[in-house]
């Protein structure tokens, strides 16, 4: 399938083309390169640099390149930013979904996966939390993906179109080719492998929070694993919008990282306590089973040492991240 990848460039939109182009799919990349980065996407796939706010731009690359479906990923991510400008994400994530989705009307595209995220749940009564859960953003950022999840919801079955929104939880991990270089990096795993590599502190955020060992868990989830979906999401051709978890159900604390990324590297990780940062959860873990029964996803890389450890060679091939 010809396939727009929009923030193709990105960490795991490069992995998604990666994956398309091993199933034989067609990807072409529409990135503005503002957070993206040019090795990042694999050699002879078309690029196309542009805004998607640029409703023209995207329409003109849909009828260039003969597109059968859009995986719209082009967001601002970084969520204590959206808490400091919240209309910047407004504009870029909601303005700009709305931009792809009415180019993709215009040119009768029908097929559209979205990221979305475990950002627009509240703070969970429940683990593992379900796609039925009350969704409560607690910022701009996971606010701006539910209003598009809303947006798709009329839309889909207003025209016809076939949507899936794929609320990942922690992507994590790389593949052989591509890994993660965020620029502020705010992730955890990398900001740890950084830290053991440079023997610089890493900065543990909350050690009292209602958790067997204090600390914050989250759910980890391949960024291939988490690929794997996008291609399954394709194969979909039920008119209207369905949403899924995307994660691989299990969830781990910080310090399990931490003594995780010790192991793995096998040097020593300096460790700073803070207090907790306002607006952090104390554990968010998936309930994929919607995504296992009705798509048949199974995350293959489902245990924390062969993420971390995919993390730590691409880390060790790229010191300096990409382009740098
Ligand atoms: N990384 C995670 O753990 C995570 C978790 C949940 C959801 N997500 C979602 O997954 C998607 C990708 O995340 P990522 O970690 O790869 O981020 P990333 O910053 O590496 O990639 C995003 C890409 O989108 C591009 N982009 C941003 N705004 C654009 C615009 N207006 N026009 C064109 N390109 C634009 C950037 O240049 C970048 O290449 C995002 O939509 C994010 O919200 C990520």
């Amino acid at each position: 399938m010809r396939t727009l990848v929009t923030g193709g460039a990105g960490y795991i939109g490069s992995v998604i083309v990666e994956e398309l182009l091993a199933a034989g799919h067609e990807p072409v990349v529409f990135d503005s390169f503002l957070k993206g980065h040019h090795d990042a996407v694999a050699p002879g796939v078309p690029v196309v640099e542009g805004d998607v706010t640029d409703t023209d731009h995207v329409r003109q690359a849909i009828r260039d390149h003969r597109i059968e479906a859009i995986i719209h990923m082009a967001a601002l991510i970084e969520i204590g930013l959206s808490v400091k400008n919240p209309n910047r994400f407004f504009e870029n994530n909601v303005v700009g979904s709305v931009s792809v989705i009415r180019a993709m009307i215009d040119t009768g595209v029908r097929r559209f996966v979205f990221s979305s995220t475990a950002a627009v749940y509240s703070d969970p009564e429940r683990l593992p939390i379900q796609e039925d859960d009350p969704v409560v953003p607690t910022n701009p950022y996971g606010d701006s993906k539910l209003m598009v999840e809303r947006i798709l919801g009329w839309d889909a079955p207003t025209h016809g179109l076939v949507c899936t929104s794929l609320r990942y939880f922690n992507a994590a991990g790389a593949s052989e080719r591509n890994g993660e270089d965020h620029q502020p990096e705010t992730h955890l795993i990398p900001l740890a492998l950084r830290a053991v590599a440079e023997g610089t502190p890493l900065r543990l955020y909350g050690t009292d929070y209602p958790t067997p060992d204090g600390t914050t868990i989250r759910d980890y989830v391949h960024v291939r694993d988490l690929a794997q979906a996008h291609l399954l999401a394709l194969g979909r051709d039920e008119i209207g919008l369905r949403v899924y978890n995307v994660g691989s159900g299990k969830g781990y604390s910080v310090r399990e990282v931490i003594e995780t990324t010790r192991a793995v590297t096998g040097k020593p990780l300096i460790v700073e306590e803070y207090p907790r940062r306002s607006g952090d959860q104390a554990a968010t873990v998936a309930s994929s089973e919607r995504i296992r029964a009705e798509l048949g996803w199974t995350p293959h890389f489902d245990d924390l040492t062969s993420v971390i450890e995919s993390a730590w060679r691409w880390r060790q091939a790229h010191p300096h991240g990409y382009e740098r």
